[in-house]
């Protein structure tokens, strides 16, 4: 069977057709990061309006490139689950129409969950029954610009949170980081690739512990350092204003290397020690790490949770690089998974700006 999935939560309109093996058969994404870098953020009231206009068209480019039309297909589905709430309505919306117009059940995806599916997406092993059980009990983080959290994974559809971030997600981390090396927004390819050039040890960053076993993530006192790194440590001004002693121009391409290369090492670090804790305190019942979110594209992190997996004796799932930030294809996958274990959804499906992924269990 294949399923059309709809992805609108945050600023990508993306659609994509995926068949029961969780092969990819088109993948379609229009970005919005134009709109919002201005801003150095995501607008909601601008990525919702831009959504209206781009769904549609992205739906057709995604039917066409898989060759198919609307009586292929068996079902609709849509991340509903968590995000901004107007992007959310629309790709529900749509999905609904699509599915209505059809004659198709319509599926709901949290969206957080299926940044974890992304890593079985054109899998060599296939995505059996057998092959996803085999991968099981795993650990999966989910590493993106809005989330930041770690799971317990027992069943192909489910998870349970372990920990996540108190504060800043870490690819918010490298966006705010990127804005302050005059990277633009959102940065965190263009500092992963700034870092390749530097040297790591240039700047002791901290690695936020939270305590000998938290398994929560803090990333705002890294940012913080960073900014006094760049700027110096801010002294009062006369209208109580903090007053730095140096802009980013008083660094030079070196520097500002070593000072991308000492970040990613300290971020990277903070989710490695996290990975390594949860694999502690699982005794010895972890098969697989998965990972997902468009942090996972990062290459010191891809390289050490492939050695962390090799020295623990784990398997590794990561998603594709096409498939680590948001995508439509990780939607229409996880609700393969869904729909095998008979999971159903009704025209009641609403757009929910929270998710259970965000507070417990999936
Ligand atoms: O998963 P995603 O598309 O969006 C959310 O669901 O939030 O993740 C986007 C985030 C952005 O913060 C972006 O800067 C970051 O992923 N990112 C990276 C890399 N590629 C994308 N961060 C670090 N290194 C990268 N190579
Ligand atoms: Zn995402």
């Amino acid at each position: 069977m294949l399923i059309l999935g709809i992805e609108s939560s945050c600023d990508e309109t993306a659609a994509s057709v995926v068949d029961a093996s969780l092969r990819v058969r088109s993948s379609v994404i229009a970005s919005q990061d134009d709109l919002h870098e201005a801003y150095a953020g995501v607008v909601p009231e601008i990525a919702s309006r831009a959504h209206v206009g781009r769904i549609t068209p992205v739906v057709r480019t995604a039917m066409r490139e898989a060759g198919v039309v609307g009586g292929d297909i068996g079902a609709v589905a849509v991340g509903n689950r968590p995000g901004l709430i107007g992007s959310l309505l629309v790709g529900v919306a749509a999905a609904k129409a699509y599915a209505w117009a059809w004659g198709v059940p319509i599926v709901g995806v949290d969206h957080i969950r299926a940044h974890l599916t992304a890593a079985l997406l054109d899998g060599e092993e296939g995505a059996s029954e057998a092959s996803i059980r085999a991968l099981l009990p795993a650990i999966g983080l989910v590493v993106s610009g809005g989330h930041t959290a770690m799971y317990a994974i027992e069943s192909a559809v489910g998870a349970r949170l372990l920990g996540s971030t108190i504060d800043d997600a870490v690819g918010e981390a490298f966006d705010k980081a990127a804005v302050m090396l005059g990277l633009g927004y959102p940065g965190g390819a263009a500092l992963d690739r700034l870092a390749e050039d530097g040297d790591d040890g240039a700047h002791d960053f901290p690695v936020s512990r939270l305590g000998r076993t938290s398994l929560d993530f803090s990333f705002s006192g890294l940012k913080t350092a960073m900014l006094y790194a760049i700027r110096g440590t801010p002294e009062a001004g006369e209208d109580g204003k903090p007053v730095f002693a140096r802009t980013l121009a008083d660094h030079d391409d070196r520097a500002r290397a070593d000072l991308g290369a000492s970040f990613r090492r300290a971020a990277v670090g903070a989710l490695m020690l996290k990975l390594e804790r949860a694999i502690e305190a699982s005794g010895d019942g972890v098969r697989t790490l998965m990972v997902g979110g468009g942090v996972s594209a990062n290459r010191l992190l891809r390289d050490e949770v492939r050695a962390l997996a090799a020295r623990r004796g784990l398997g590794l799932r990561i998603p594709p690089m096409g498939y680590c930030t948001d995508n439509a294809a990780m939607i229409a996958g996880h609700a393969q998974l869904l729909v095998r274990s008979g999971h159903a959804d009704d025209w009641s499906l609403a757009a929910m700006p929270t998710g259970a992924s965000l507070e417990g269990v999936v």
